[in-house]
């Protein structure tokens, strides 16, 4: 296949531009102003109606394609072949995974300088997974993953929680965020239940939108970062067993009539198109065996057409490929012609390109579906203000990880706890008088571990991935100048040591989709004897779990007078402190918690009885 044809005289042209550009990015990054001047080049277009009159198909189609960082050997490509979108994916950072913000700015707008370089100088809409904060980034305040902000029920905070990962967005150069999952999860065995708010969509949609308005603000503009409601539709409701890219459960079959699909899935996406979400992403999953990548009637017929949206819809990381045409071409066509507007390839970009033209040059694809497209697209560039200022405002750079944000993920951290037990008033502890605590378990003192996956890497990782304050450090510093004394064992739990009262802190160690999926849900052996030698050296224990989702506590929960849920709370461990010493528990549980792995899949009016039902919570104080 032959790449589209750059017009004669592109290399010289784009090679003065090139040093154009930078003298102009020079003089944004020294005025560096909330509106830093723009490196607009010469030929640029100057609204949706006038770009696409003057786009040849070829460009059309480098709109619709979005290439991923990493496979992307050669930054020319973008001005080249005129891409729409770069993507970093999870741990997709500008030397590998991590670097600071302003290295991440720094490579943004690299590549935007080469997006300004295309003929028409249209430029990118850069994308990452913003899902608990922007969490790529070292030094970057990562949430409670959505499954305890879920807990908080509180849709002003998770506003205030995107209105800080928007900001932080903002400081990397990055104007598009994958976020939120709007899922709906119905069995905890799948890997993803951490993403999503809860397991009744009237838990969902309101945090959907409140999420929507965090990161665009009313309406998309030059200070927004684009929302996307993701995975559409039924990522949640897949049964288990029938999982793809060989998963348990994850990118499965959602097996529902559709009066089921559209009560438990659809209204989280109803919510966030009237919100003004800029954009859905396509799920991995299928409905009734359709792949959803190829499923024209509930993406162009109930999505832009019922649900009126008019953003953009994207596919998942290579979810084209999963389709069952023999070719990448037919696949190419199924996909845009179901009506998916921008194709996150992440690698083969130019064989993309070639093929929407190839399709629209043989009637497979007609051109109004891809002119329909392109519109979408520039249109949210054209908000966007990214034609005026399409490089990073590095006032934003410096208020990244600042203690401004940290303080609010330190509140949302509070409001996600779920108090499951609490007998002889184990809870709350008191800062008066002079007494040992004891605390140990795995993630006492572990930061990747209380932040899950999606930190820093795809898939998280246990240790000091990145800046924060663990359970342990924060309980120094709630009781420097008391009288409590403290000792920590971490996972040396079997020795000779006793206290008043024991904090264990331990659960599940990070995972990401896929990996994530469970077949036993299991507490683990590890934190089983970890849990029962502290709370056998102690007057009073205290359990704190981690966890993305309900694990089988059945047998643990004698163990210890109090038990917390504190499923994934990212980097501010204060939070927890906050409410162990006296500010008190209000979150619920998002979701039903099981007894056993046999009971899954178990949601609220389903006629099976949980441990803890959902909505289930102590507020002793
Ligand atoms: C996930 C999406 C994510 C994308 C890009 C996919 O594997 O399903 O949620 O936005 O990767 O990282
Ligand atoms: C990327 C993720 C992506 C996944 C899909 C990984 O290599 O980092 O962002 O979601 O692949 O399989």
């Amino acid at each position: 296949m032959t790449p589209p044809s750059a017009p004669p005289g592109r290399r010289i042209r784009g090679r003065l531009a090139i040093g154009t550009s930078l003298l102009a990015l020079t003089i944004a990054l020294l005025t560096a102003g909330p509106q830093a001047p723009s490196a607009h080049a010469a030929g640029a277009c100057t609204s949706t109606a006038d770009c696409l009159s003057k786009m040849t198909l070829a460009e059309k189609a480098g709109q619709m394609t979005q290439a991923a960082n990493v496979y992307i050997s050669n930054k020319q490509d973008v001005a080249t072949y005129g891409l729409g979108s770069v993507l970093s994916g999870g741990g997709g950072g500008p030397s590998g995974a991590g670097g600071t913000a302003s290295q991440w700015a720094d490579m943004v707008d690299s590549y935007q300088s080469y997006a300004l370089q295309s003929r028409l100088g249209i430029p990118i809409l850069y994308g990452v997974d913003a899902v608990h904060g922007n969490n790529n980034v070292q030094g970057a305040v990562l949430f409670p993953h959505n499954i305890g902000m879920g807990a908080s029920r509180d849709a002003a905070l998770v506003q205030s929680e995107e209105d800080v990962t928007r900001q932080e967005v903002l400081g990397t150069g990055i104007r598009w965020a994958f976020a939120p999952c709007v899922c709906v999860p119905r069995d905890d065995r799948w890997g993803r239940t951490y993403e999503g708010f809860g397991e009744d969509p009237s838990i969902v949609s309101p945090l959907a939108a409140a999420a929507v308005q965090g990161f665009q603000g009313s309406a998309l503009g030059p200070t927004s970062v684009m929302a996307t409601a993701k995975h559409y539709l039924g990522d949640g409701g897949t049964t288990f067993g029938t999982g793809s890219s060989g998963y348990l459960i994850d990118q499965g079959d959602t097996r529902l009539s559709e009066a089921d699909l559209r009560a438990i899935h659809l209204p989280p996406y109803q919510s966030a198109v009237s919100a003004g979400v800029g954009s859905v992403m396509v799920s991995y999953s299928s409905w009734n065996g359709q792949k959803m990548h190829g499923d024209q009637y509930l993406i162009t017929n109930v999505l832009k057409g019922e649900l009126g949206f008019k953003g953009i819809v994207v596919s998942d990381w290579a979810g084209i490929k999963q389709l069952p045409d023999s070719t990448y071409a037919g696949q190419v066509a199924h996909a845009v012609n179901a009506g998916i507007d921008m194709i996150m390839v992440p690698d083969n970009y130019v064989e993309t390109i070639n093929d929407i033209v190839a399709d629209v040059n043989s009637g497979l694809i007609p051109q109004s579906r891809v002119d329909d497209a392109v519109t979408r697209i520039l249109n949210a560039k054209f908000a966007l203000g990214l034609f005026g200022h399409p490089y990073t405002d590095r006032t934003y750079t410096a208020q990244v990880g600042s203690g401004a944000h940290r303080a609010v993920a330190r509140k949302a951290v509070s409001e996600s706890l779920v108090l499951l037990k609490n007998s002889n008033s184990a809870l709350p502890l008191s800062k008066t008088g002079s007494y040992s605590i004891v605390v140990g378990g795995k993630s006492a003192d572990d930061l990747g571990n209380q932040s899950g996956g999606w930190s820093i890497t795809w898939q998280g990782s246990s240790g000091t991935n990145t800046t924060g304050t663990t359970f342990w450090q924060a309980l120094q510093q709630a009781t420097a100048g008391t009288g409590i004394t403290l000792t920590n064992v971490g996972t040396r739990t079997k020795g000779r040591y006793s206290a008043d009262v024991g904090i264990w802190v331990g659960g599940e160690t990070p995972y990401a989709e896929g990996k994530g999926d469970s077949s036993t849900l299991a507490f683990g052996s590890d934190n089983s004897s970890q849990l029962s030698d502290i709370c056998s050296h102690v007057k009073t224990c205290i359990a704190i779990l981690y966890s993305g989702r309900p694990v089988v506590i059945s047998d643990q929960l004698p163990k210890a007078q109090a038990f917390v849920a504190g499923w994934l709370p990212g980097t501010e461990g204060e939070g927890i402190t906050d409410v162990l010493f006296g500010s008190g528990f209000t979150g619920k549980l998002p979701v039903s918690w099981p007894n056993a792995v046999t009971d899954e899949p178990i949601n609220s009016g389903d006629g099976k009885t949980p441990l803890f039902p959902l909505g289930y919570g102590l507020a002793p104080y």
